[in-house]
């Protein structure tokens, strides 16, 4: 297996942004927090961005609030000169300040207070997406930290990181909102009157469907948003081609499962057409390799004759002494502790069989494994474990 050198990674003064990718519930957030924390401890001037991060973890890097801006982490190790900032992706407070750094005041207010807006900013699937794009695209440009490590949305596929913000881009720029729309910017030209008066009637259609009321605020909110961004499809290119820039790289994380890892590979595809780097994949949560010479056919082989002896015994042991000093529950309790070792080998097996395959497939794709650990990561402490797996493997 082709290791990734994390450290090597996060120590290079040309590693600029990092973006942890992976589909639902691998651990993203904590690979993206931990690997701030190390490359802070380490020396640089870090930033993370996370999403949605579980409440005990946003809270040990002192996030408590919602306030769409970095915050500084108290009790990181500042030694080597580094720093780690955090913030929590407010979606919905992301889109409002890019309404209100295009548009004067009037028209912002406008936008803001349109209802249709306010679904579309908080709740449009691939929202979240792109405006954690978005954001990404701000730390950037603000230029104030050497490396911004970036969390990904919860999606259930690791590729709507990427296909999302295209797909907002042709919703608001596409055939639906413009005929929708259409009225709004056609209407009173003489020379339109023909097409004016169809969309008039496809309109009409539709109000019967929406309400005229919701196709009113949908047609001054995009009329409005049209003005003012000119397009959210190019908006969204832009902050696609920081994804491809020199500096940036993508870490794909997944759990040594087949699902999971097979998401992977896709998305190691698919990185590799869209010309973005790929630094490696973190497979996390992956149990301890083989421990012990008890084989799992020889421990479910005994569990099972314990178990048959303990069957036929009666609860109080005839003769107190010796072997039979056991009694069946005792028996029972052992050939327990034999499944649950013959599972745990199972599982690791597994696992060792599903990263050989992702290997086979991706031979050239750097890994780093990462333990699973007992419990959830929820504080500093549990980030620095993980980060260390992470360094040294
Ligand atoms: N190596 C690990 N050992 C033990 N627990 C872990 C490990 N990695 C992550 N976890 C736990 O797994 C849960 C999911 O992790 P995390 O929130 O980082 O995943 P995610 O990919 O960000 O999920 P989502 O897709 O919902 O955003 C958390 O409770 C976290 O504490
Ligand atoms: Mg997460």
């Amino acid at each position: 297996m082709n290791r990734l050198e994390i450290d090597e990674l996060i120590d290079d003064p040309g590693t600029r942004i990092l973006v942890c990718c992976g589909s639902g519930g691998v651990g993203k957030t904590t690979t993206a927090a931990a690997l701030g924390l190390r490359a802070a401890e380490r020396g640089r001037d870090v930033v993370v961005l996370t999403i949605d991060p579980a409440r005990r973890l946003a809270q040990s890097m002192g996030l408590t609030e919602l306030d769409n801006t970095p915050r500084r982490v108290v009790d990181v190790d500042e030694s080597k000169g580094g720093s780690l900032h955090a913030m929590m992706l407010d979606m919905k407070r992301t889109f409002d300040e890019i309404v209100e750094q295009h548009a004067d005041r009037e028209r912002a207010q406008q936008i803001l207070d349109n209802p249709f807006y306010q679904s579309l900013s908080s709740s449009f699937a691939g929202t979240q997406e792109y405006m954690a794009m978005e954001k990404l695209g701000q730390l950037h440009a603000t230029g104030e930290w050497d490396l911004i490590v970036v969390d990904t949305p919860p999606s259930r596929s690791a590729l709507d990181f990427l296909d999302a913000p295209q797909r907002l881009g042709s919703f608001l720029d596409g055939r639906l909102i413009r005929i929708l729309s259409a009225p709004a910017k056609v209407g009173g030209r003489g020379a339109l009157k023909f097409l004016s008066a169809g969309m008039g009637l496809m309109t009409g259609a539709l109000s019967k469907v929406v309400g005229t009321h919701l196709l009113t605020d949908i047609q001054t909110f995009v009329a409005a948003l049209d003005t003012t961004f000119g397009g959210f499809r190019k908006r969204a290119d832009a902050t696609y081609k920081l994804l491809q820039a020199r500096g940036t790289s993508f870490l794909v994380v997944a759990a040594p499962e087949k699902d999971a890892l097979r998401e992977a590979a896709y998305f190691v595809d698919r990185l590799g057409t869209e010309r973005m780097p790929l630094a490696g994949l973190v497979l996390n949560r992956v149990h301890a390799t083989r421990a012990g010479r008890l084989s799992a056919e020889r421990s479910l082989a005994a569990a099972e004759a314990l178990a048959e002896r303990a069957d036929g015994e009666s609860e109080q042991p005839a003769d107190p002494v010796g072997d039979d000093a056991l009694r069946p529950a005792d028996l029972r309790l052992v050939a327990g502790l034999l499944t649950l070792h013959a599972e745990r080998l199972r599982v690791i097996d597994r696992e060792e069989r599903t990263r050989t395959r992702f290997t086979s497939i991706h031979p050239e794709v750097r890994v780093a494994e990462v333990p699973a650990l007992p419990g959830d990561v929820h504080d500093l402490a549990g980030l620095r474990v993980i980060g260390e797996s992470l360094g040294t493997g």
